[in-house]
């Protein structure tokens, strides 16, 4: 009996296979056993006619190929490789000793020619934990499975070029990871938005310490338009977080040769109507769902009281904890899901709530329903509220006067430098991350600052998380402008963000606010 290692995915993540091949001598066929789904068990025809095409000959006995660990369901066309490579070895065409340290995986086309993998990162991963020195690729792989630190990966483009390296030690190509530089997205530049000042201000406190943020306000104002244009100036990934990303959008079938490493931070917007399966992740075998696909980028829920009630009430356990467990009988799969949240929407059903423009044709028992679909819970694990007011015809005729994507783009990386230097060692990148413990260190309230927090305190009732959150971005809106110490300014400001009551308060009172941040203004409203 011969032993092979392959790898194969569950979920997000790869898990060793120990491909084990017998050969009796009764009549000859070959049996896959082990929960091998339809594509591994279609591996068996694939197989035969690749080893044919190299001029192998397919041993004439009973071939048992048992897939291990026996309790696990695989999937996936990874298993051919290690497949072939077991029978060739079990009927004596190769030496096994080798076998041992190598792992193996892609799938045979007919012709004996390696098709790439999805997930090919996840699996070298598991391979190499299997005690794999060196994993065999195919060639498209390559780049991304390249990534997998403390391995050789090796490329092989056929069975044909894997058996000389086997038989003769004719070399293989080793596989190089290819860093394209740092690419920023070809969205539409900040700069076309007129007027909104002060949301353009939000989303550059939000970018710039990775805050969640709530944008609301009538139809035509500019929501969608804003929310969009985040990622032309958001810092770009580091190399961690591009090796996560493309371990999870390779596992879902995402990146293609042409792009084998996600380079740019995900910006995952689905419709209302995503089921939440589709959102959260779900089907058997599990699958990511969006808050999976948008991990170390952004999750924007445009229309946010459109999506189901339910679905809203399980995104805020996701947002807390940063990851989805999905539980089926046999197994449990767990999505990495840290993601910035943008979250826009309109105040009532008609829209035009409290804008000053129009007159709001919803009763107010349809605009609590509206409102209420959002839940309070929600609203308090996020950073930034920015009502987004109409803008009046003297704001569309002038050009813009805000900053550019490219100038809110260096301030943003500046300040995601001093963030760096504040984290590093103690596991946050973001002032978003900081932890409960390292709060009070790190965000340096002064007195005053002290003061002014604990009278929006208690004059809005906030809650104790609420309270904890506004310290996070007053610490932001102070290393934007390089303050040692976040001192009442910076906590005023981040006390206008918070301010503001989905359905109630009118355009003209947000405009009170964004004028003069001072904690007067604050006393009469009642947060979120
Ligand atoms: N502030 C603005 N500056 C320039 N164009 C705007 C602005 N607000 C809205 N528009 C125009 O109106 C369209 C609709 O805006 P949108 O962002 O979809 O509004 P909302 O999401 O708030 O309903 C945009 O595509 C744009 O053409
Ligand atoms: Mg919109």
């Amino acid at each position: 009996m011969t032993r092979v290692i392959g790898a194969s995915l569950l979920g997000v993540d790869g898990v060793a296979v120990e491909v084990e091949v017998r050969l009796s001598s009764q009549l000859p066929r070959i049996d896959i056993v082990g929960l091998p789904e339809a594509a591994v068990r279609e591996s068996a025809a694939r197989v035969r006619a690749a080893i044919a095409s190299v001029g192998q000959r397919f041993p004439d006995r009973r071939i048992t190929v048992n897939l291990a660990p026996a309790n696990l369901r695989k999937g996936g066309a990874a298993l051919d490789l290690p497949i072939a490579i077991g029978i060739l070895a079990a009927s004596g065409a190769l030496d096994p000793e080798p076998l041992q340290r190598l792992g193996l995986l892609g799938e045979l086309a007919l012709d004996g020619r390696l098709r790439p993998v999805r997930g090919a990162l996840a699996l070298t991963l598991a391979a190499r934990d299997a005690g794999s020195r060196s994993v065999i690729v195919p060639a498209l792989n390559g780049p991304e499975a390249a990534l997998t630190p403390g391995v050789q990966v090796l490329e092989a483009s056929d069975l044909g070029a894997v058996l000389r390296y086997l038989l003769e030690a004719t070399p293989l190509p080793i596989a190089r990871v290819t860093t394209p530089g740092p690419a920023h997205p070809r969205v539409p530049d900040l700069a076309d938005v007129r007027g909104q000042e002060r949301a353009k201000r939000a989303l550059e406190v939000a970018a710039a310490g990775g805050h969640s943020i709530f944008l609301w306000g009538s139809p035509g104002s500019g929501k969608t338009m804003l929310a969009r244009r985040l990622p032309g100036f958001l810092p770009a990934m580091e190399f961690e977080e591009a090796v996560e990303v493309t371990r999870i959008h390779s596992a879902a079938g995402l990146l293609d040769s042409t792009s084998p490493i996600a380079v740019e931070r995900p910006f995952r917007a689905p419709h209302h109507s995503t089921s939440s399966a589709g959102l959260l992740g779900g089907g058997n075998p599990p699958s990511p769902g969006e808050v999976s696909l948008a991990h170390r980028g952004v999750l924007f829920l445009d229309e946010l009281a459109e999506f189901q009630r339910h679905t809203l009430d399980a995104l805020r356990q996701v947002i807390e904890q940063h990851s989805v467990v999905i539980a089926r009988a046999r197994t449990s799969c767990v999505f990495p899901a840290h993601f910035q949240f943008v979250a826009a929407s309109n105040p009532c059903p008609c829209g035009w709530r409290g804008s000053g423009v129009r007159d709001c044709r919803c009763d107010d028992g349809a605009t609590a329903r509206y409102a209420s679909r959002i839940s309070g819970p929600l609203l308090d694990r996020i950073d930034l509220h920015v009502s987004v007011a109409p803008l009046a015809w003297s704001q569309i005729d002038e050009p813009s006067r805000g900053p550019s994507s490219a100038e809110l783009r260096a301030r943003v990386d500046a300040c995601r430098a001093l963030q760096q230097d504040r984290g590093s060692g103690k596991g946050f990148r973001t002032n978003a991350e900081i932890p409960d413990e390292a709060l009070d260190r790190s965000v340096r309230a002064t007195t005053d600052a002290r003061r002014l927090l604990g009278a929006a305190v208690e004059r809005l009732g906030l809650s104790a998380r609420a309270a904890r959150r506004l310290l996070r971005v007053a610490r932001t809106i102070a290393d934007l402008a390089e303050e040692e110490e976040a001192g009442p300014r910076a906590l005023a400001e981040a006390l206008g963000y918070r301010a503001t009551e989905l359905g109630s308060a009118s355009a003209a009172e947000a405009r009170a606010t964004a004028a003069d941040r001072s904690t007067a203004d604050v006393r009469g409203w009642r947060s979120v």
